[in-house]
């Protein structure tokens, strides 16, 4: 999905990583995941981005994660002051949709603009090019 907004924006692709990968064993995630939400742990991330105040607008992507943005993405977001900057959000999920997680990047991010987002189906993913052109159509960032 950020490959396809890239391709009709333009910008930088960053890749939010933490120290500690997550496994590709689904269920071992879930649980590390959600104990992770449960405890309100900040996982140490191994990217940084050299310099945010260069970007006005963040497209923001992540899968929800216990209804919510997955916790390291409270680090990424309490690690940068995005005051004055725009937010747009896109997530997939089993089937919770974004709002919750909007709540949660509002309350990190009081002082940012936060653009209307999309959640995809995490099955429907691979074939949501069109959905996701037409979102940034509807949302005005591209004609
Ligand atoms: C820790 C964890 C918690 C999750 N919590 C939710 C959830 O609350 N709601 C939901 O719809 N999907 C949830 N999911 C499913 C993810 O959103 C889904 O795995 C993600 O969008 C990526 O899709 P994929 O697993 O098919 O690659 C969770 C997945 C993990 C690993």
């Amino acid at each position: 999905m950020a490959q396809w907004i890239q391709e009709e924006v333009g910008g930088d692709l960053f890749l939010i990583q933490t120290k500690e990968p997550y496994s590709a064993n689904y269920d071992e995630t879930v649980k590390r995941g959600e104990d992770e939400n449960r405890r309100n742990i900040r996982p140490a991330l191994s990217s940084h981005v050299e310099n945010m105040q260069g970007y006005n607008v963040i497209f923001l992507g992540y899968p929800v994660w216990a209804y919510d943005i997955p916790m390291a993405l409270y680090t990424f977001l309490e690690e940068y002051d995005l005051s004055g900057k725009t937010i747009i959000p896109f997530c997939t999920s089993g089937a919770t949709s974004i709002s919750r997680t909007i709540e949660t990047i509002k309350r990190l991010e009081p002082k940012a603009k936060i653009m209307e987002g999309i959640t995809v189906n995490h099955n429907k993913a691979l074939g949501s090019k069109n959905a996701v052109i037409a979102w940034l159509k509807r949302i005005g960032i591209v004609k």
